[in-house]
């Protein structure tokens, strides 16, 4: 069983433009957002996991990507200092909600940090983005506050501006991911970590298929990128297609919207 957090998408709207994802000048619909997010948030619940919700805020629209709020892992909370200026009162949720759901130890991140966004968890090591949102030095402010290895993957294609756009930890030792969206160095660091990892073609990458959630069996994924689809399949995972169709118009999907909250975790 896992514990999410996640947050309605009450105030979605496409208000400013901060990923090449984002048009302002397209109509968005809050209430199918809703609606999506919902079906989201009951598929968790049926497969068994806890879901909390934090309230959204009026005036701060890409508040459904959770992801981006924290870092959480074994009971101690890295909440996010946001790049740009439109989503920097979000932090201030995430600070409140986590200090008084039982995390040990919260704070806010000194270096531009993106939250789940460039962190992710995989097994004993945090795979870290930076190259667009988080900011190289965060990288090591993180590894401090978790007594974990951080390995820094730089991102190089704006449409994948967060590392959980280009890159999915399927379980410990397994992640797939868009070789396209990193640098060369990177890409070479991925195949020597992750030799049988499942390689994303640049179709399904550009479906925001590498935004995925896994549980270690079940695979959350955009119903559209059907390659990966077959190919977790063929892995042995349980893949679910999920329609986020008006989440993407900002630039998210299935793993944006929730934040993992882990009361354990990354012991070596
Ligand atoms: N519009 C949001 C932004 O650009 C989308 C964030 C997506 N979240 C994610 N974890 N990739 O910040």
């Amino acid at each position: 069983m896992r514990h999410y957090l996640m947050v309605r998408p009450g105030y979605f709207d496409v208000e400013y433009s901060i990923n090449p994802w984002m048009d302002p000048g397209k109509p968005t619909d809050t209430g199918l957002a809703v609606a999506q997010w919902e079906w989201l948030r009951d598929l968790y619940v049926e497969l068994g996991h806890r879901v909390d919700l934090l309230d959204p805020v009026p005036g701060l629209p890409d508040m459904v990507y959770a992801a981006n709020g924290a870092t959480v892992v074994n009971g101690r909370a890295l909440v996010a200092r946001f790049r740009h200026p439109h989503r920097r009162r979000e932090s201030a949720a995430y600070l409140k909600w986590l200090s008084e759901h039982g995390c040990r130890d919260v704070r806010q991140a000194r270096w531009h940090n993106e939250g789940e966004g460039d962190f992710l968890l995989a097994g004993s090591r945090i795979l870290a983005g930076t190259g667009f949102r988080t900011d190289r030095r965060a990288h090591e402010e993180a590894a401090e506050f978790f007594g974990l290895p951080v390995v820094g993957l730089t991102l190089t294609d704006p449409r994948y501006y967060h590392l959980d756009t280009a890159l999915a930890v399927l379980d410990d030792d397994v992640v797939m991911y868009f070789p396209g969206a990193f640098t060369e160095d990177s890409r070479r660091q991925l195949e020597k970590l992750y030799p049988d990892a499942v390689i994303a073609s640049a179709a399904d990458a550009a479906t925001f298929g590498l935004n995925a959630v896994s549980d270690g069996r079940h695979v959350i994924l955009p119903q559209a990128a059907t390659g990966l689809i077959a190919q977790l399949r063929e892995r042995g995972f349980d893949p679910i297609g999920a329609d986020l169709s008006e989440l993407l118009k900002g630039g998210g999907s299935v793993k944006c919207c929730m934040l993992e909250l882990r009361h354990s975790g990354g012991e070596q």
